[in-house]
C-alpha cells in the first residue's frame, strides 16, 4: 500500500480555538473528538495539532513545561487517548507538534539549570558571561540576564522560551525519550517546530546587518553545522516505528535552505514557506515558486502546500478578501503537486481579526511589538499598528460553527475575542449550500481522493501566461488539466479535445473549451479509450 501521508490532506487544528468540549471557553480534546465526524466528512485524513502539553502559554503552548503530559486546559491523558482512538477509528491519522528547540522557562530542566553554575543541568541550556548581538526572532536581544548566577541565557524567541543546548548529548537523549513516549501513545508523527534552529554557532560571532534594511542577518543562529546530523538521527529513530511521518518547520523562505532538510533519511517533508507565505497575491511570484520548487527538488523530495497557518494572516484576508480568489487558492492547494495542509476555518472562508484594543491582544509577538514600540517613543496609535503587524491573533480566532452564542465554539466566554461579524461565516449555514466555500472544499477533497494523478502525478505541463496558471498532472494512468484564471475578465483559451470531463469549476456545471470565465478554475479530466 502506498505511504499514507503521500495521499492525505492534513488539517491544522490550533488547539485553543477549535472546539470547547467542557464549557470553559477554551478548545480541548473533548471538543475535537466531538468534531471528528465533521473532519471526516470534509475528507481529511491527517490532523496536525499545535502543542497541548502543560505550558504557561506565554506563546500558546510553544513554551512547554512538561513534555510527557497533557495541559489540563485541554483535558486529561484519557481524553487524549480517547481522541486518538476515535480518530483512528475514522482512519484519520494524527501528528503532533513537538518543540525540540526550546523549553518554557518554567520547565524543571531550566529551573535546575539556572539554580547554580555547577548544576549538572547547567549545560542543558546556553549560558554566557556576556551577550553577543544576536536578536530574538520576536524582537529585542536574544539574551536574558539572570541575576541568580550573573550570566545570560539564550532564547531565540521570547525570554520565557529558553533554547536547549543540543550540543549536549543528554538533551538529545531526553528528547528521544519524549518522542518514544508519544509514538507509543499512538501518534502518527510529528511536526517539528523551528527545527533548523536546533544548534547555534559555537564561537558566538556577532550576526551581520543587512546595510540597506538595517535588519540583522541571522547568519550564526540558524541553519548551523551539525543540525542535519541531528535531523538524520531523529528521522532514523522515528522511522523505526512503521508508517510514521515527519514534517519540519524550517524557518526559511530560501529554497536552497529548505531542500537541505527533506528526502531520504531526513525529514519526510518540510513546510515550503517559499510558496505558502507570499505576503500578497502575486501570480507571477506564486508560479515562479511552484516552478523553482519543481526544479530544485529531487525525486525523493515532495513539496508541501499551505497558504494559511497560526503564524500568518489567513489567505482570504491576505489576498484581498475575495471569495472567488479564495476558492481558486483552495483549488491550487488541493490540485498542485505537494502535501496540502489546510488551516482550520479556511474551509468556510474565515478571515483575519484585528483589534485596536491592546488589552485584547493575546499573542506574545504582538504584545512585545507594542511594548518595544512604546519604549522607542512611538505613540499609542503607532504602537498598536506595529503590534497588529506582528500579532498572530489575526488567524487564531475561535472556529465559527454556527451563528449562535459564541459562534457555537463554547457556551462560556471564549479565551479570545470573537470578531463582530463572525456569525456571518459559519459551518452550519454552509453545510447544505452547494455553492458555499465549504461545499467547494469538500468537492475538491473528494476529487483529489478519487484521482491518483492529483496525489502521485508529475507536472506534465506547468505554465503561467497572461494571468492564466495552467498545469497538467499525469501519473501514467490518467491526466488532469487544471486551469486558473485569476483575472477579473474572461479569457479565450484552447483546451485539447481529450480533456472532456469537467470535474469541477467554481462557476458552472459544464464548460466551454474556448473560454475561461473571470475568477474561474477548471479541473478537467482526460477521457481515454473512448
Ligand atoms: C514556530 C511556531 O509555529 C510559532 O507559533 C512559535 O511562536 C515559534 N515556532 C516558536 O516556538
Amino acid at each position: 500500500m502506498a505511504v499514507w501521508w503521500k495521499q492525505s490532506v492534513f488539517y491544522q487544528i490550533y488547539m485553543p480555538s477549535f472546539k470547547d468540549g467542557n464549557g470553559d471557553g477554551m478548545g480541548d480534546f473533548a471538543g475535537i473528538t466531538e468534531k471528528l465526524d465533521y473532519i471526516k466528512d470534509l475528507g481529511i485524513e491527517g490532523l496536525w495539532l499545535t502543542p497541548f502539553y502543560p505550558s504557561p502559554k506565554v506563546d500558546n503552548g510553544y513554551d512547554i513545561s512538561d513534555y510527557e503530559s497533557i495541559d489540563p486546559a485541554y483535558g486529561t491523558m484519557e481524553d487524549f487517548e480517547r481522541f486518538i482512538e476515535e480518530a483512528h477509528l475514522r482512519k484519520i491519522r494524527v501528528i503532533v507538534d513537538l518543540v525540540l528547540n526550546h523549553t518554557s522557562s518554567e520547565h524543571p530542566w531550566f529551573k535546575k539549570s539556572r539554580s547554580a553554575k555547577d548544576h549538572p543541568k547547567r549545560d542543558w541550556f546556553i549560558w554566557r558571561d556576556q551577550p553577543n548581538n544576536w536578536e530574538s526572532f520576536f524582537g529585542g536581544s536574544a539574551w536574558e540576564y539572570d541575576v541568580l548566577t550573573n550570566q545570560y541565557y539564550y532564547h531565540a524567541f521570547a525570554k520565557e522560551q529558553v533554547d536547549l543546548n543540543w550540543a549536549n548529548p543528554d538533551v538529545k537523549k531526553a528528547m528521544f525519550h519524549v518522542m518514544k513516549f508519544w509514538l507509543e501513545k499512538g501518534v502518527d508523527g510529528f511536526r517539528l517546530d523551528v527545527i533548523n534552529f536546533l544548534k547555534v554557532q559555537d564561537q558566538f560571532q556577532d550576526n551581520p546587518y543587512d546595510e540597506g534594511k538595517q535588519e540583522q542577518v541571522h547568519l550564526y543562529d540558524k541553519d548551523q553545522q551539525g543540525i542535519l546530523a541531528v535531523i538524520e538521527e531523529i528521522a532514523g529513530f522515528v522511522h523505526q516505528y512503521p508508517d510514521k511521518f515527519l514534517v519540519g518547520e524550517v524557518g526559511s523562505e530560501d529554497l536552497e535552505i529548505l531542500k537541505r532538510y527533506s528526502g531520504q533519511d531526513k525529514l519526510d517533508v518540510v513546510f515550503n514557506f517559499n510558496i505558502g507565505s507570499i505576503a500578497r497575491f502575486d501570480l507571477t511570484m506564486l508560479y515562479q515558486q511552484l516552478f523553482a520548487t519543481e526544479q530544485a527538488y529531487d525525486s525523493y523530495q515532495i513539496p508541501t502546500l499551505f497558504f494559511s497557518s497560526h503564524d500568518m494572516s489567513r489567505h482570504i484576508s491576505r489576498f484581498g478578501n475575495d471569495e472567488d480568489r479564495a476558492k481558486l487558492v483552495a483549488a491550487l492547494l488541493l490540485t498542485a503537486k505537494g502535501i496540502p495542509f489546510l488551516y482550520y476555518g479556511d474551509e468556510i472562508g474565515m478571515g483575519d481579526w484585528i483589534t485596536t484594543d491592546i488589552n485584547k491582544m493575546k499573542d506574545v509577538q504582538g504584545i512585545m511589538g507594542y511594548q518595544l514600540a512604546c519604549k522607542a517613543g512611538k505613540s499609542h496609535e503607532e504602537a498598536i499598528a506595529i503590534a497588529n503587524g506582528k500579532s498572530r491573533d489575526k488567524s487564531r480566532t475561535p472556529m465559527q460553527w454556527n451563528a449562535g452564542l459564541n459562534v457555537g465554539f463554547s457556551e462560556h466566554e471564549p479565551w479570545m475575542t470573537i470578531p463582530d461579524d463572525a456569525n456571518k461565516v459559519n459551518v452550519e449555514d454552509q453545510q447544505d449550500d452547494p455553492d458555499s466555500m465549504l461545499s467547494f472544499y469538500k468537492n475538491l477533497l473528494k476529487i483529489r481522493k478519487q484521482h491518483s494523478c492529483l496525489t502521485r502525478g508529475v507536472y506534465e505541463y506547468l505554465n503561467n501566461e497572461d494571468g492564466l496558471l495552467t498545469f497538467i498532472r499525469n501519473d501514467q494512468t490518467q491526466r488532469i488539466l487544471v486551469m486558473f484564471n485569476f483575472a477579473d475578465h474572461a479569457k479565450a483559451i484552447e483546451i485539447d479535445n481529450g480533456f472532456s470531463t469537467l470535474l469541477l469549476s467554481n462557476k458552472r456545471k459544464s464548460f466551454n473549451r474556448k473560454e475561461i470565465l473571470a475568477n474561474e478554475v477548471l479541473i478537467v479530466k482526460e477521457e481515454t479509450g473512448k
